[in-house]
């Protein structure tokens, strides 16, 4: 079966990363976030994946090897610019074209979907069109979905203000097409699924269903959220691409990582890491490939990119440092983004 993800945006609330590497390939515990996705769709024996892509699109041409070795077949879809998401779906045409339906997702999106439910789902109520639902404490950032007690979409009401709130339910990234979907949305043009093609179809009274999903969600738009993936992801939350390992110092065997160093929570070390001694380690640490971290530092609750240095006696707290980052001895690093190949200086003190 066919999937298209969507991931041409320019991911700009997860700026300083994705100045330079786009939102689906950042590091979730060490692993492409892609990688969580092309698992969940191998899982379903959604085979064919199409990328829908535009911004730094060139980098995704790695990507189609990664999924080779994992049994899929990957095409890029490329858009010279911006065509919205469902632009992105209508770009994509000459992969999606045919009898069958197929799924979209939106590519940043963390879930363990039931991708067989979904579509037997959109089968057994004859859809047009089949969008995920989940339910959350507070809607009012998303688009709101209002069903019939047989599923049936009556109602979006996009970013909804408190007196619209009427339903708990909202669009959760992940949709089911019937082919002839592509033939209503314009070619060329930056149109938005959310906005104008799904209003669209239920104007024309075409049938659209809402599948509710109850296991993990996670719409990793901003700084705050992708910290929450990572960590999640290390908490066994959702088990896709990173296996959870239950001992409190995940290393790779290829790494240098002392045998006394204090970890009051969770560690996990990429491949070729040097960790010097003295080294104490709280809450929720991954450390990237090609690290190195000098003695006596204290890191918590933090994420280091690949290739990054960190001198002697640096403390660094509630951050994420991106990747080939330089940061000299005696440093306080506290809440915050440190973007590729950043260098600090000796006893910065920063973020306080
Ligand atoms: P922000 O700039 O921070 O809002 O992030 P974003 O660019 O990722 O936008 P948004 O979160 O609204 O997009 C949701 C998903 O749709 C992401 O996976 C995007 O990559 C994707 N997306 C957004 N716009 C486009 C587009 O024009 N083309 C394609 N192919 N995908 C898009």
């Amino acid at each position: 079966m066919k999937g298209l993800l969507l991931i041409g945006g320019f991911g700009t609330r997860m700026r300083p990363f994705t100045l330079t590497t786009p939102k689906a390939l950042l590091p979730v515990v060490n692993i492409p976030f892609i990688k969580y996705q092309f698992q969940l769709l191998k899982k379903y024996n959604v085979d064919e994946i199409i990328l829908g892509v535009g911004y730094k699109g060139e980098e995704f041409k790695k990507i189609v090897d990664i999924g080779k070795k994992m049994g899929l077949k990957v095409y890029l879809s490329y858009e010279s610019k911006p065509l919205g998401t469902a632009g992105g779906i209508r770009n994509a045409y000459k992969f999606l074209k045919g009898k069958e339906p197929f799924f979209v997702f939106n590519g940043d999106i963390l879930a363990d979907f039931n991708l067989e439910k979904i579509l037997n789902f959109h089968k057994e109520k004859n859809a047009y069109v089949t969008i995920g639902l989940v339910k959350v404490d507070n809607p009012s950032a998303f688009g709101l979905v209002i069903t019939d007690e047989n599923g049936k979409i009556t109602k979006f009401i996009e970013k909804p203000k408190s007196e619209e709130i009427i339903s708990d339910t909202i669009n959760a990234g992940v949709y089911v097409f019937q082919p002839e979907v592509l033939e209503e949305i314009p070619p060329d043009k930056n149109v938005s699924v959310e906005k104008e093609t799904f209003p669209q179809i239920l104007k024309e009274g075409k049938e659209m269903f809402g599948y509710v999903h109850y296991g993990y969600w996670l719409d990793v738009g901003t700084i705050d959220k992708f910290k929450k993936a990572n960590f999640d992801v290390l908490d066994g939350k959702i088990s896709l691409a990173y296996q959870k390992s239950e001992r409190n110092i995940d290393v790779d065997s290829s790494s240098n990582v002392p045998g006394d160093i204090s970890v009051d929570g969770k560690l996990v070390v990429g491949k070729n890491v040097m960790v010097k001694n003295g080294v104490k380690i709280k809450g929720k640490v991954i450390v990237g490939d090609d690290c190195f971290v000098g003695e006596n530092c204290e890191i918590e609750n933090s994420i280091i990119f690949r290739k990054t240095v960190i001198g002697n006696n640096c403390k660094i707290e509630n951050s994420i440092i991106g990747s080939e980052v330089i940061i000299k001895d005696n440093c306080y690093i506290k809440n915050m983004s440190l973007a590729d190949r950043s260098l600090i200086y000796d006893f910065t003190k920063s973020g306080e």
